[in-house]
C-alpha cells in the first residue's frame, strides 16, 4: 500500500472507528447478518483492526489466526465476500477517506477472497 495510508485514516484510532462501524454494518447487512448471529463481534473487530492497521501500513502486526484458518467453518460465497467488501468501501467512503486509499484498503481484502471462502481445503 501506498505511503501514509495509515496516518490518513488517523492510524489505529481511526481504523477501529472504521472498523467498528464496517462490523455494525456487516451484522445488520440483509445478505451478511446471518453469519454473524453466533459471532463474538469483538473478537471479529480486534482482529480486523490488526489486521488492516498492518496491511496501512502501521507498526501493528496481525497475529491472529490465518485468514483461511478462521474462515474454514465458514460457509462464504465469493459473492459474500464481495458484499462485505462493497460495505467497506461504503465505510471508508462515508469517513472521509480519499478514493486512492479506499481502493487501496479495499483491494487488500478482496485479495483475500480465496483464503475466506470455502473450498474445501484447509
Ligand atoms: C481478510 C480479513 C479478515 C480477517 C483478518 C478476519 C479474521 C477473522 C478471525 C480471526 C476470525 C475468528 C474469530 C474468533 O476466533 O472468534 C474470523 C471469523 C469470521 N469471519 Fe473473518 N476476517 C476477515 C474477513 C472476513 C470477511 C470479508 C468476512 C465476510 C463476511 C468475514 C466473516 C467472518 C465470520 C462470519 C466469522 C465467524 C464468526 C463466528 O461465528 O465466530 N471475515 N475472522
Amino acid at each position: 500500500m501506498s505511503d501514509g495510508v495509515y496516518e490518513r485514516l488517523g492510524g489505529r484510532k481511526g481504523i477501529r472507528a472504521v472498523v467498528n462501524d464496517f462490523y455494525e454494518t456487516l451484522t445488520e447487512d440483509d445478505e451478511l447478518s446471518g453469519f454473524f448471529e453466533d459471532a463474538d463481534v469483538g473478537r471479529l473487530k480486534d482482529a480486523q483492526t490488526e489486521f488492516l492497521c498492518e496491511a496501512a501500513g502501521g507498526p501493528e502486526s496481525y497475529d491472529g489466526e490465518a485468514v483461511r484458518e478462521a474462515h474454514v467453518d465458514v460457509p462464504l460465497e465469493p459473492s459474500d465476500v464481495r458484499r462485505a467488501v462493497a460495505v467497506l468501501r461504503e465505510t471508508l467512503e462515508s469517513h472521509g477517506v480519499s478514493e486512492d486509499d479506499v481502493d487501496a484498503v479495499t483491494a487488500v481484502i478482496a485479495a483475500r477472497e480465496r483464503e475466506l471462502v470455502a473450498d474445501g481445503t484447509p
